[in-house]
């Protein structure tokens, strides 16, 4: 078993600080995802989760991480055999929805930066079991939205989060105004058919919202 309580932070709050908002990338056609992530890049948001959910999203980490300047992590990762997977793509960072004893020390063996999803206090507690203090929370507006992140905030006052899901660009800014919040993530930033430009625009709005 590793030796859990040594894991440092510092890394994957370095993530976390570089930009306010992490897009939430579900990669359908690898062809496009190099010129995907330079318009995000461009736009200002270096941070790129890629989530694991389609056939060709471990091609499209390899791709985008040719971007100078992208910090392209892996998403959706929910077991150790994919977790590996990411890694070997060549991915800086992991996310998770949610988090497991096994995926959790895998994770801080690996040495990537990890952002295991938390929804509960439970959640939480097993995090810090494992010496984790950085996490996404997620579902955010469905499992209780900025009411329950503040609730958590009391008796985990140590931790630092990542809220996903539902997030809008109407609504990132009341969590970034969170002081436990340090980015939040979403998919909004790449929605389904957008092009280039409109890729780029919308990552610009997000670079600029105040984290
Ligand atoms: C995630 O995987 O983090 C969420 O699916 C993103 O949520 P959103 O689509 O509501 O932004």
């Amino acid at each position: 078993m590793p030796d859990t309580q040594n894991y440092d932070p510092s890394e994957i709050e370095r993530v976390m600080k570089t930009a306010p908002v992490i897009p939430v990338l579900v990669v359908k056609d690898v062809g496009k995802a190099r010129e995907q992530a330079e318009a995000l890049v461009e736009g200002g948001l270096k941070v790129l989760e890629v989530t694991l959910r389609t056939p060709d999203a471990l091609e499209a980490i390899k791709r985008m991480n040719l971007v100078p300047g992208a910090i392209v992590g892996a998403g959706t990762v929910t077991n150790v055999r994919q977790l590996k997977q990411a890694q070997a793509a060549g991915s800086e960072f992991i996310v998770s929805p949610g988090l497991t004893q096994s995926l959790g020390e895998a994770a801080l063996s690996s040495g990537l930066p990890f952002l295991p999803g938390i929804a509960n206090a439970g959640d939480i507690m097993r995090g810090l079991d494992l010496g984790l203090t950085h996490f996404k929370f997620f579902p955010a507006m469905a499992a209780g939205g900025i009411p329950a992140l503040k609730a958590l905030s009391g008796p985990f006052g140590q931790c630092l989060f990542c809220p996903t899901g539902g997030i809008s660009a109407k609504t990132a800014p009341e969590w970034l105004a969170l002081k436990n919040v340090l980015c939040v993530g979403g998919s909004w930033i790449v929605p389904e058919g957008a092009d280039l430009d409109e890729i780029k625009a919308r990552a610009a709005e997000a670079a600029a919202l105040a984290g």
